[in-house]
C-alpha cells in the first residue's frame, strides 16, 4: 500500500471551521460564473481547489476576500460573517492573498518590497523572510522587475506574511515554475502547514496539491462536484487527473 503523501494524524476533524463558505453565487456583470459552492477550512488545514481552466477557482478566492462583491450566499471565518465587508477589512481579520499575478512591486528592490507591508504581531519578520529564501536576500537591492518567475512567487508569498494571517489563499503558486523551484516553495508551504497555518490553495499541479493538501475541492463550470480526502487520493487518482485533463 502507498503512504498517502499527507499525514492524516492532524486532529482536524473535530474542529469547528475556521472559514465557511455556503451557497455561494458570483457574478462578472451579467455573467453567473460560481454557482451553490460550498466549501470550509479547519484550522490548521490545507484545502486545495482543483479544476481545469475557468472552473472557478481563482473567482472563489477573489469572492472570499471581497474583492468580488458581486456575489450572494454567506461566507464565515473565525464566526463572524465576511460577506458584507470590504476587502481591506477582510484582509484585517486575518486573511492574505497572494494572486496568481504575484502581486510584488517591480519597481522597487525585494528589501524595500518586503518592507513596505508592515510586520504585525506574529507576522514574518526580515530575517525569517531570508532564511525560507536565502536568494532573496542575495536579491536584496534588485528590482522586483529583474527577479525570475520564481523569486517573484517567493517575494509574493513572504510579503503576506509579514502580515501573520490566519489563512493564506495562494492562486495557483507553481504556476510556470521550474522543478527544482516548485520543489522550494512547496517545501516552505510544508513548514508553514507544520506550524498550523490554514491554507487554501489553488492549482492544476496534482502532484504539488496532493503533497500539501488534506483535502480538495473539484471544481467544474463553478461548482463544487466532487471532495477527496488525502488518504482517497492514491484510489482516486485517475478521476482526478480527468478531472484535470482538457
Ligand atoms: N473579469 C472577468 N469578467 C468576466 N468573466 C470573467 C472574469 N474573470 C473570469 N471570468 C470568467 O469566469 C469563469 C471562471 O473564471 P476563473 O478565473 O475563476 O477560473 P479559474 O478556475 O481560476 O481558471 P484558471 O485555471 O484559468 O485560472 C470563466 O468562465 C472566466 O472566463
Ligand atoms: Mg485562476
Amino acid at each position: 500500500m502507498t503512504a498517502p503523501a499527507v499525514s492524516p494524524a492532524r486532529p482536524t476533524s473535530q474542529n469547528a471551521p475556521l472559514l465557511e463558505v455556503r451557497d455561494l453565487n458570483a457574478f462578472y456583470g451579467q455573467s453567473h460564473v460560481l454557482h451553490g459552492v460550498n466549501l470550509h477550512v479547519r484550522p490548521g488545514e490545507v484545502v486545495s481547489l482543483i479544476g481545469r481552466n475557468g472552473a472557478g477557482k481563482t473567482t472563489t478566492l477573489k469572492s472570499i476576500m471581497g474583492v468580488l462583491r458581486s456575489r450572494t450566499g454567506q461566507i464565515t471565518f473565525d464566526g463572524q460573517d465576511l460577506t458584507r465587508l470590504p476587502s481591506n477589512r477582510v484582509a484585517a481579520r486575518g486573511l492574505a492573498w497572494v494572486p496568481e499575478e504575484r502581486a510584488i512591486l517591480s519597481s522597487l528592490t525585494v528589501r524595500e518590497n518586503l518592507e513596505l507591508p508592515p510586520a504585525r504581531p506574529g507576522g514574518w519578520n526580515l530575517e525569517r523572510a531570508y532564511e525560507a529564501f536565502p536568494v532573496l536576500r542575495e536579491r536584496g537591492h534588485h528590482p522586483g522587475s529583474k527577479l525570475s518567475g520564481g523569486e517573484q512567487q517567493m517575494l509574493a508569498i513572504v510579503r503576506v506574511l509579514r502580515s501573520g494571517p490566519k489563512l493564506l489563499l495562494l492562486d495557483e503558486p507553481s504556476e510556470g515554475l521550474a522543478p527544482v523551484i516548485v520543489q522550494r516553495i512547496g517545501d516552505m508551504l510544508a513548514e508553514l502547514r507544520r506550524e498550523g497555518l490554514s491554507v487554501i490553495l489553488v492549482e492544476q499541479n496534482l502532484k504539488f496539491a496532493t503533497r500539501l493538501a488534506d483535502r480538495h475541492y473539484v471544481f467544474v463550470d463553478g461548482q463544487v462536484v466532487d471532495e477527496v480526502r488525502a488518504d482517497e487520493v492514491e484510489a482516486r487518482r485517475a478521476d482526478l487527473l480527468r478531472y484535470l485533463s482538457v
